[in-house]
């Protein structure tokens, strides 16, 4: 195993140092040109950037390199994971620190907490330039909404993650973490919010979302698109979010042991409240409703979900759809109801905004404000 995870680096450090040797330390060019050496790379100097690693499959070791599922994540440490793309000296002062180390199919609100408070820490720190955070993809899109709202610095934050183990052939791990730490290291990626950085992309914390169970390109912001490229050793921005984040949202997670219980309830044809009356008598203080089409509530849901509301339980209308905008009093009466409609965010990026709403009030109009603001 661990001569299969050697060998997988190495075969990427020989054509990265191949690709290095042609263009090095280009990521510092911040003239828009080309990716070329500067004249005298030793005068110029690196950024330093800190990678806190939380496990996933980038840290993911398979039975054989042609193992591409069925494979065991977070199981390489920090110190291996940042050893074995010795590339990253090249382009910053860079260390690695475990945060924790986990499949991120299992994240809890605790790790949410625990990881925005370190970056917080580091972030104040005049030595640091930026962050990249190793983590598992499957709720990569929920922390990029998390650090988006929580993060207390326009420092760059880019989230990375591979769709292939770190033993497989062409394992994607080694070039996306040196592809973040460009972008973390960058003046461009300065006051873009949290960032997202797989297959030579950039998507922006608020807006992706993974899209294909297995491929390397799943990730993706419907209709919008993404940020932009990394190329050339260079990250190329040519749109950002335009949602307020990072430094100008009114979110502090300092002093938080714990968010406020959200759930989410799928919506889909003959759906009963078997779910919803489950989560409301274990004490959720809100529920998002991922209805089918606009944000649609089934008649028979209707009831239980003003129940739920008038028990004290916000309620959030969003869609399974995966794109579009949910429209106030268009599906559902929502001023009527006291209902909350949650834009254009997934019913997991809603639960993330709601939980953190849910820390500053329980005031429906004050909450709807922060779905149109954040
Ligand atoms: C995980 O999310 O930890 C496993 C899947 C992945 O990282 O691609």
């Amino acid at each position: 195993m661990r001569s299969n995870l050697k060998r997988s680096h190495v075969a990427v450090a020989t054509l990265a140092a191949a690709l290095l040797a042609v263009a090095p330390a280009a990521a510092l060019d911040s003239s828009g040109s080309s990716g070329a050496a500067p004249a005298d790379s030793a005068a110029v100097k690196l950024p330093n950037v800190v990678i806190l690693c939380t496990g996933g499959t980038i840290a993911g070791t398979g039975a054989s390199t042609t193992t591409t599922v069925g494979y065991t994540a977070a199981k390489i440490g920090c110190d291996t994971l940042v050893d074995g793309v010795p590339e990253l000296k090249k382009i910053g002062n860079v260390r690695g620190e475990q945060v924790y180390q986990i499949a991120s199919e299992s994240l809890l609100n605790e790790h949410l907490l625990k990881l925005s408070k370190r970056i917080n820490e580091l972030l104040k720190q005049d030595d640091v330039d930026g962050i990249v955070v190793t983590h598992g993809t499957d709720t990569i899109e929920e922390t990029s909404y998390f650090l988006d709202l929580t993060v207390k610095s326009k420092k760059p934050v880019v989230i990375v993650g591979a769709m292939r183990p770190s033993t497989a052939i062409s394992a994607d791990g080694p070039i996306n973490l040196y592809n973040a730490v460009l972008i973390a290291g960058s003046k461009e990626a300065v006051g873009k919010g949290v960032l997202v950085s797989l297959n030579d992309q950039i998507n922006a914390g608020r807006e992706v979302t993974k899209t294909n169970t297995s491929t390397a390109d799943t990730f993706r912001t419907p209709d919008l698109g993404m940020l932009g490229y990394v190329q050339d050793n260079k990250p190329h921005f040519y749109r950002t979010s335009t949602r307020l984040n990072t430094a100008d949202t009114e979110f502090d997670v300092t002093g938080l042991d714990s968010l406020p219980q959200v759930d989410i309830v799928y919506g889909y044809a003959n759906e009963n409240s078997i779910a919803l009356d489950a989560f409301v008598r274990a004490g959720a203080k809100g529920i998002v409703h991922a209805g089918p089409g606009d944000g649609s509530v089934g008649k028979q849901m209707v009831d239980p979900l003003n129940a739920a509301r008038k028990a004290g339980v916000i309620v959030v209308r969003s869609s399974r759809v995966g794109s579009g905008i949910i429209a106030r009093n268009g599906e559902q009466p929502d001023d009527k109801y006291d209902w909350v409609a949650s834009d254009n965010l997934n019913p997991q990026k809603a639960r993330i905004l709601l939980e953190l709403a849910l820390t500053k009030t329980s005031d429906t109009k004050a909450i709807q404000d922060m779905f149109w603001k954040y």
